[in-house]
């Protein structure tokens, strides 16, 4: 059994996870428009990923025994001025999923859950990872790609990215 106040945690973060997914397919289509397929393609990646992460919660929740709320999906913002003003939206939204991510283990530790802590660990890593590769394509579009030229490389780039389901806990 989960604790109820860890169980509405959960539910909070399964939905911040399908609004990930949301807010990715927004700039897919952004990126559908600009008809850039890598950014395009980079995004579907991410909206994969963040699919992953909901359902590995939403698998964790019925797995303890718990009862999963899916909650209202924000709606995402829908335009930019350039793929920089993109990927600075994306780290400052990894940015708020990590905060959430450690509030919610916060909680699990608060009600000595630790198979809950335990399982958690997993994205606390992941959050890691997800800076860091938004923050290496923020770096090129910053530093690096001042031209049309440059920004049609980077899309080759991201272009080559794939997925490969996670396997969470
Ligand atoms: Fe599921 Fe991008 O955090």
């Amino acid at each position: 059994m989960m604790n109820e106040k860890l169980e509405n945690a959960f539910n909070d973060q399964i939905n911040a996870e399908f609004y990930s997914e949301y807010f990715y397919l927004a700039m897919y289509a952004y990126f559908e428009r600009m008809n850039l397929q890598g950014f395009k393609n980079w995004m579907n990646v991410q909206m994969q990923e963040e699919h992953a992460h909901a359902m590995g919660l939403f698998n964790y929740v019925h797995e303890r025994g718990g009862k999963v709320v899916l909650k209202t999906i924000e709606q995402p913002k829908t335009d930019w001025n350039s793929p920089l003003e993109v990927f600075e939206d994306i780290l400052k939204h990894e940015q708020l999923v990590t905060s959430k991510i450690n509030a919610l283990t916060d909680v699990a530790d608060e009600v000595k859950d630790r198979a809950a802590v335990s399982f958690l660990d997993w994205f606390i890593k992941e959050q890691v990872e997800e800076e860091a590769n938004v923050g290496n394509v923020l770096k090129t579009l910053k530093l690096v790609c001042g031209d049309a030229q440059c920004l049609y490389m980077l899309d080759k780039e991201l272009a080559a990215r794939t997925f490969t389901a996670p396997v969470i806990g």
